[in-house]
């Protein structure tokens, strides 16, 4: 199978990894830890970097560093992984969702001031499959209400919008590191942000919320969300090779639009010039006049070797979250949405069979 996503897992990290076990360093102390998050925040043109345990966590952290809580209301879009909502409903606060704009796929900006209330303190932009979303209209919009932005790149690491990397467009950024991420920790996450005392704050939350002071002394209920050596070891072996995985998701995505050009009833992921996309998730839509269904797309891919996925489902369909709300462009994206083998161990000869496979099924009533 030609999977979905699959790490590049190299020497260094062997090496890195080796060295945490050979020297007893495995827990979540260790040199591995304070050079990975120095290591990443600078990537991310950003003072401070604190590691954890996955994106959820990175999530939740922020939104507890800012003081949201029970009866706030937090903005984020409909279409993206349902971690970005938990987050919010660990905290007591309620997810409040917003369409997504046809183009981009990320939340619609001009759907978002209907949102707001009194209740409102903070907007989560999600930079979806890896392409940021338009952080100048969402900043206007906090700064004009005095909301918070968390920009949840958990898909983006290394994405710019007009030459800013991600994460450090809003008060934070939040980062997952999981096994198919850009790049990975097996399980671990990020907040970064240049705020000093949400940093202070996150890294005592993450730890029991034990005093800095005083060892064992808690004044609040904090939680255990470390990142362990280990993970941080195999995290700053990858930081040291993100340029070069992104600059192959990058070639990949533009060889897969060079062969899909001519195909009918596909819609192509996008990349604004003022912007950088990184693809983690090469992604098309498949249109009414493309000849085949999205899920009869799927289903064939699969019977010839190839992995692929569904776009996420809105959140507001789901059980936990129902909102009877208004939501088309989502609920299209959601349908028409594959998600393409998009791995930096990808080659050519790979997305070629793969090109072919789609370019069979196109209809030729035209
Ligand atoms: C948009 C988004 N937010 C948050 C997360 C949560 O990250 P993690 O799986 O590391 O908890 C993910 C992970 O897939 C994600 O895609």
């Amino acid at each position: 199978m030609i999977p979905v996503a699959e790490p590049c897992i190299g020497k260094k990290e062997r090496e890195y990894v080796l060295d945490c076990i050979e020297s007893g360093w495995v827990s979540s102390s260790g040199k591995y830890i304070l050079k990975f998050e120095k290591g990443f925040s600078e990537y991310c043109d950003t003072k401070y970097g604190i590691s954890c345990s996955n994106g959820t966590t990175a999530l939740h952290l922020a939104l507890l560093a800012l003081g949201i809580g029970k009866g706030d209301e937090v903005i984020v879009p409909t279409l993206t992984f349902i971690a970005t909502a938990n987050a919010v409903t660990y905290t007591g606060a309620r997810p409040v969702f917003v369409d997504s704009d046809s183009i981009t796929w990320n939340i619609d900006p001009r759907k978002i001031e209907e949102k707001i209330t009194t209740k409102t303190k903070a907007i989560i932009p999600v930079h979806l499959y890896g392409n940021p979303c338009n952080m100048d209209e969402i900043m206007d919009i906090a700064g004009k209400y005095g909301l918070y932005v968390i920009e949840d790149a958990a898909e983006a690491h290394g994405a710019k919008y007009k030459g800013r990397m991600v994460g450090s467009i809003g008060n934070m950024g939040c980062f997952s590191f999981y096994g198919n991420k850009i790049i990975t920790t097996g399980e671990g996450g990020m907040i970064t942000t240049n705020e000093e005392e949400s940093a202070d704050k996150i890294a005592m939350l993450r730890d029991h919320a034990m005093s800095k002071d005083r060892k064992y002394w808690h004044d609040f209920i904090g939680y255990n969300y470390r990142m362990t050596n280990l993970q941080a070891a195999l995290g700053l072996a990858q930081l040291e090779n993100i340029d070069n995985i992104i600059e192959i998701k990058r070639k990949n995505a533009r060889i897969y639009s060079f062969l899909l050009r001519d195909v009918k009833g596909i819609t192509f992921p996008r990349e604004e010039s003022r912007d950088k996309n990184v693809y983690w998730m090469y992604s098309v839509l498949i249109e009414d006049d493309y000849g085949i269904t999205r899920d009869a797309l799927m289903k064939k891919l699969s019977t010839e070797g190839i992995d692929s996925r569904p776009f996420f489902y809105p959140i507001h369909i789901m059980p936990p979250y129902r909102d009877v709300g208004d939501f088309p462009v989502a609920e299209v994206l959601s349908k028409k949405g594959i998600n393409l083998p998009s791995s930096a161990k990808l080659n050519r000869t790979e997305i070629e069979k793969i090109c072919k496979v789609i370019q069979k099924n196109e209809s030729f009533t035209g």
